[in-house]
């Protein structure tokens, strides 16, 4: 397992060793430590990735890779995975879960303390996958074409693309308020999470703001709250953002059961080949 943190070259080195230096706050870091217990039961695309993992074969890219939920399967599954992300947070939960893997299943997995836009390998990949809405979190044109640009930089002759992004729809309530849910965690905490989103239609943003109420019978409640804007995309647009970045758009998935894209599809799951 070689971990690289930002600045430096790759280095070869044990989870533990390789704790990514507190710089400023992002998004994440204050959810990160909440983000596994709450995506727990996001499985639904994991055998998506799987199985376009096992037709391209490794290596592969995670762009966005957050706590490992779908790089350490991914390696698990005997494919050799280099994950990237900013988050210092979120990337000392996957290091924390990587001390625990075999030392078979660590050395398929390389880590990139970095932005997308910008971060720099010699590996060149076989497929490179952005999942569950990360993309969203570029905002403008210049950083999704940046991000683009630089991940078919990384990958091979004929190397492929997914990206997956939820489809919005123009009927949407400009707010909405919700309870996620409540978790027990291990440690006996009682988490109840809460979002409000704000659709902003002209900006094609929306803003989630989280709230996790923590409590215990025996102590008081205590509130951790984050807030993120993502930057939506629809069918045209972003069929028209891949091409632009020297992609051909192979196909458009609506679901992870690999179901066509309709309007009424909930996700918008792009395979794309890097153009030649
Ligand atoms: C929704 S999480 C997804 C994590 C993981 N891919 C998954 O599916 O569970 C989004 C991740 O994108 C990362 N991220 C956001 N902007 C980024 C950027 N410009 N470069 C690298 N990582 C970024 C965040 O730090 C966060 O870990």
């Amino acid at each position: 397992m070689r971990i690289s943190r930002k600045g430096e070259n790759c280095s070869a080195g044990s989870a533990t060793s390789a704790r990514v230096i507190k710089e400023n706050l992002d998004e994440y870091d204050v959810s990160a430590k909440y983000y596994d217990i709450w995506t727990e039961d996001l499985v639904d695309d994991m055998a998506f990735y799987e199985q376009l993992a096992e037709t391209t074969g490794s290596p592969i890219l995670e762009c966005m890779c957050g706590t490992g939920r779908l790089l350490i399967p991914l390696a698990k599954k005997k494919q050799k995975v280099t994950g990237v992300d900013r988050s210092t947070a979120m990337l000392d939960c996957l290091t924390a879960k990587l001390d625990l893997l075999d030392d078979e299943t660590q050395s398929r997995i390389d880590v990139i303390h970095d932005d997308v836009r910008t971060f720099k390998t010699k590996e060149r990949f076989k497929l490179a996958i952005i999942p569950f809405n990360s993309f969203l979190h570029l905002l403008e044109t210049e950083d999704q074409e940046s991000a683009l640009n630089n991940i078919r930089k990384h990958l091979s002759r004929d190397g492929l693309l997914s990206m997956s992004v939820f489809n919005p729809k123009l009927d949407r309530a400009e707010r909405v308020v919700r309870h996620d849910g409540t978790k027990l965690t291990a440690q006996g905490e009682i988490i109840s999470k809460f979002e409000c989103q704000t659709f902003d239609q002209p900006s094609q943003r929306t803003t989630v703001h989280f709230f996790y109420d923590i409590s215990r019978q025996d102590r008081q409640l205590r509130r951790v709250t984050t807030t993120f804007t993502l930057r939506y995309l629809f069918h045209r647009e972003a069929m028209d953002l891949l091409m632009r970045c020297g992609f051909d758009v192979l196909e458009v998935y609506g679901d992870y059961d690999f179901s066509p894209f309709k309007k009424t599809s909930d996700f918008m799951i792009f395979v794309a080949r890097k153009a030649r």
